[in-house]
């Protein structure tokens, strides 16, 4: 495995220059500490001076080529233990830049988010923000910051992505979300790298049902801006075939973006909240992010309230009440039934593969 500038040695050809200079330093020991010239170090006072200018050296000479960076690759497999190799690799100390957050006089601090709604997009990832965020000790940002996902957003670093951050106190935890983490191919190495043990949150809803949404979201914007549209049957079959290349139903393919998330977190960091089920009865499924994030249970029962006349549940904070925005549960168009029927179809294996990845079922077509 070939590392870049954390090199232990200029080159290998330093490396061999320095073990060298250490089996020198040992012979001169040797003849050093010869019975005779020991009882005449040992009286010395030079003795301390001397053992510590040694050690001095010897401390020197194994910090130096940490501090100093190197240009050529060396396998490093062949000159470090494997278990500072793991650390190398796992910090990737040659990009990690210095981070620090910031904080305010009045002791509130801005920070990197302990937890990241990753997606799906059209999962109800907003209305699961906008409930967590009910308790006291969550702070959310407010917009959508595509830190890891948009490469203009990831060269401005850490530090610009903790400015993002809202402001907390140091025992609160802070959150933001950004559906498209979740099916961006680079983003879970990119958290990886920011946070080992952060605790992701994923919320997920019947595949068909997400594709429409996805739909219908794209066909609104269209509309609006006076822009041509597809019918989503136009857009779901070709050839007579479920037409992967939609994107809609690339993101609709949990299993495949799964796997690449699985590759950096193990499951226990990824807490999945049945979107579905969110809508339906919200407080059942906030409990379980409470417990997952480590939180106190604060969220109750009277936080959430049924508005008959949307076909919702609204929120009520302390003595607030708020329903989310209007674009949140928009009817979806009359799709056409065999169309759908091939759509469930079409999920049923994706979603055996990603029940069988999870260890766990959902209520799905
Ligand atoms: C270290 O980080 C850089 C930039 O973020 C990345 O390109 C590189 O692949 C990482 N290296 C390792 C070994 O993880
Ligand atoms: C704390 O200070 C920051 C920065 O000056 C300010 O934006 C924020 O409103 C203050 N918060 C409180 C609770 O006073
Ligand atoms: C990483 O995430 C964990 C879990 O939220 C948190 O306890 C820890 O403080 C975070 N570490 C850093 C460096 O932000
Ligand atoms: C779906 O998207 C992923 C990630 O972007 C890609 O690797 C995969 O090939 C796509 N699958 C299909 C069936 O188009
Ligand atoms: C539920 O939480 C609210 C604060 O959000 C609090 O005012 C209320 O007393 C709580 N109700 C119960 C039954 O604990
Ligand atoms: C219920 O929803 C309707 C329609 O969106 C809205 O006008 C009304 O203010 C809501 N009522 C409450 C109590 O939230």
């Amino acid at each position: 495995m070939k590392l870049p500038r954390n090199n232990l040695c200029h080159s290998e050809c330093s490396c061999q220059k320095n073990l060298s200079i250490l089996r020198r330093v040992s012979v001169h020991f040797h003849v050093e500490f010869s019975p005779y010239s020991l009882r005449w170090f040992n009286k010395s006072r030079l003795k301390s001076s001397v053992m510590a200018t040694l050690f001095l050296g010897l401390f020197i000479f194994l910090l130096h080529p940490v501090v100093v960076p190197s240009r050529p690759a060396l396998d490093l497999h062949r000159v470090l233990p494997s278990h500072a190799l793991r650390y190398l690799l796992q910090n990737n100390l040659s990009s990690r830049p210095i981070f620090r957050p910031t904080v305010f006089p009045n002791g509130t601090i801005q920070r990197l988010p302990h937890t990241i709604i990753i997606g799906v997009r059209k999962g109800g990832t907003r209305a699961l923000l906008e409930m967590l965020n009910l308790h006291p000790e969550v702070r959310a940002a407010e917009s959508e910051i595509h830190f890891f996902d948009w490469e203009g957003n990831y060269e401005k670093g850490l530090q610009w992505y903790s400015r993002q951050m809202p402001l907390s106190y140091p025992h609160q935890t802070t959150v933001e979300k950004t559906p498209a983490y979740f099916t961006s191919h680079k983003v879970p190495e990119r958290i990886y790298h920011m946070n080992q043990t952060i605790r992701l949150l994923l919320i997920l809803r019947d595949p068909t049902e997400r594709v429409i949404s996805d739909y219908t979201q794209v066909l609104f914007n269209r509309m609006q801006k006076h822009k041509p549209f597809q019918s989503v049957e136009q857009l779901l079959i070709r050839d007579g075939q479920i037409n992967v290349d939609y994107k809609a139903i690339n993101r609709s393919l949990y299993y495949i973006h799964m796997q690449n998330w699985l590759k950096y977190f193990p499951l226990s960091q990824i807490h999945i909240v049945d979107g579905d089920k969110l809508i339906r009865d919200p407080f059942p499924e906030m409990e379980k992010v409470e417990k997952f994030l480590r939180l106190s249970p604060r969220i109750n029962r009277s936080n959430f309230y049924f508005n008959k006349t949307k076909g919702f549940y609204c929120l009520r904070d302390g003595g607030r009440e708020r329903c989310l925005h209007e674009s949140k549960g928009r009817t979806h168009p009359q799709v056409d039934s065999a169309v759908l029927d091939k759509l469930h179809g079409f999920f049923n294996e994706p979603n055996r593969k990603f029940f069988h990845l999870l260890g766990r079922t959902f209520d799905w077509h």
